[in-house]
Order: C-alpha cells, then structure tokens, then sequence
C-alpha cells in the first residue's frame, strides 16, 4: 500500500502570508510517493496563509497562543500525533517554540531564517540587514533549537544588495531564494529519508 512507503510525514506551521507554505505545498507534490504534508498549523485567525491552504486542499488546524503557550504547545503536539507527523517545516512561524516541543521532534523541525545567520537573527531580519548596509545578505535554512534562530545550519544562499534597491525589492529577491533553499532542502530529504 502506498501509505506504508511514506516516510516523510510533515507539517507546515505558518502565521502570516504563507508564501513559503505553498511553495512547500506544491513542491511536495512531486513526490506523492515519498512525502505527504498532511496538516498547516497556524497560530494566526487572521493568516492569509489559512486561504493559501484552503485552495490547496490542505486541511488547517488554527491554534492561538491564548493565555497560555503551554496549553498551546499541547494542542500543537496533539494534533501533530494524530496525523503521525515525522517533520515540521516553519514557514514564517512568528513564535518560539517551548522545550517540550523541541524534545518531541529532535532534529526534525527545519526553520528558514531571512538572513546569513548568525547575522541577524530575529523578527525583522530583512529590515535589520537593510538597515545595516550589508552589501550581501541570504537566507538560511536550520534546525530549530531552544534559541532564536540559533540551531544547526543546514545550508545558505546568498543575494547581493543592488543599488537601487528598497527594501521592498531587497526582501523580494531574498523570499524568492527562501522558496528556492525548502525546494532543495525537500529534494534531499526525500531522498535521504525515503528512498
Ligand atoms: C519570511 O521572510 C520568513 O523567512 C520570515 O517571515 C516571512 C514569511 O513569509 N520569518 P511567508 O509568510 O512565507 O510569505
């Protein structure tokens, strides 16, 4: 049954547009044998991310913080387990993940960082490289650790700052190069792990 040979089960968490979601969305589905992305969490109602998902067919699950990150982290974990996900891609998930969420998917959350970390780490790493006049800037895909984009480095693509650049223009190229690097990265994946 093909079910049985799926060995990357993952899901997507996201809070905001959801670009890189449906670019993870649609890349998968290269791989129908090898992959399946079966649930997109959000901790965001307002998401644009939650109709990208919609059009997808991709079922989306959305859990706020509330009052809690705790009993957020729960209802996270829960409706991870019951879909049997292996793998978690962070998509523009603006919110630190807590230590039990980290110890339940050791090496097995992937995050993609809008900057050549360990420059700029943080929310606005776009705004901040921009701000500081790099005259290159990337992005970077890494696991996710207890830090603020501290984890191991998985790989990293560079893009140079033009001269006429906004940092509209400059965010622009570097989001097309975070689409790229989740593309490759699933390209590896799925043959490391699923072959
Ligand atoms: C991306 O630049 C991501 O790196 C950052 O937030 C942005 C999310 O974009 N953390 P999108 O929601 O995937 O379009």
């Amino acid at each position: 049954m093909a079910v049985d040979r799926l060995k990357v089960c993952a899901a997507i968490l996201a809070s905001g547009n959801g670009s890189n979601a449906e670019n993870i969305l649609r890349h998968a589905r290269a791989y129908p044998s090898k992959i399946s992305i079966p649930l997109l969490i959000t901790n965001n109602p307002e998401a644009y991310v939650i109709t990208r998902a919609r059009n997808l067919g991709v079922p989306c699950e959305v859990i706020p913080r509330g009052s809690s990150k705790h009993m957020q982290e729960g209802r996270i974990l829960k409706a991870l387990v019951e879909n049997g996900i292996t793998h978690i891609f962070l998509a523009g998930y603006m919110q630190i993940l807590g230590t039990q969420f980290i110890d339940a998917y050791p090496d097995r959350i992937i995050n993609i960082h809008p900057s050549l970390l360990p420059a700029f780490p943080g929310r606005d790493a776009y705004g901040d490289a921009f701000n500081a006049n790099v005259p290159e800037s990337g992005v970077t895909l890494h696991y996710v650790d207890e830090g603020v984009d501290t984890g191991p480095i998985i790989a990293q693509k560079k893009f140079a700052r033009l001269p006429d650049d906004t940092l509209e223009t400059f965010r622009a190229r570097g989001l097309q190069l975070e689409h790229e690097i989740y593309r490759e990265y699933i390209d590896t994946l799925v043959r490391s792990e699923a072959a």
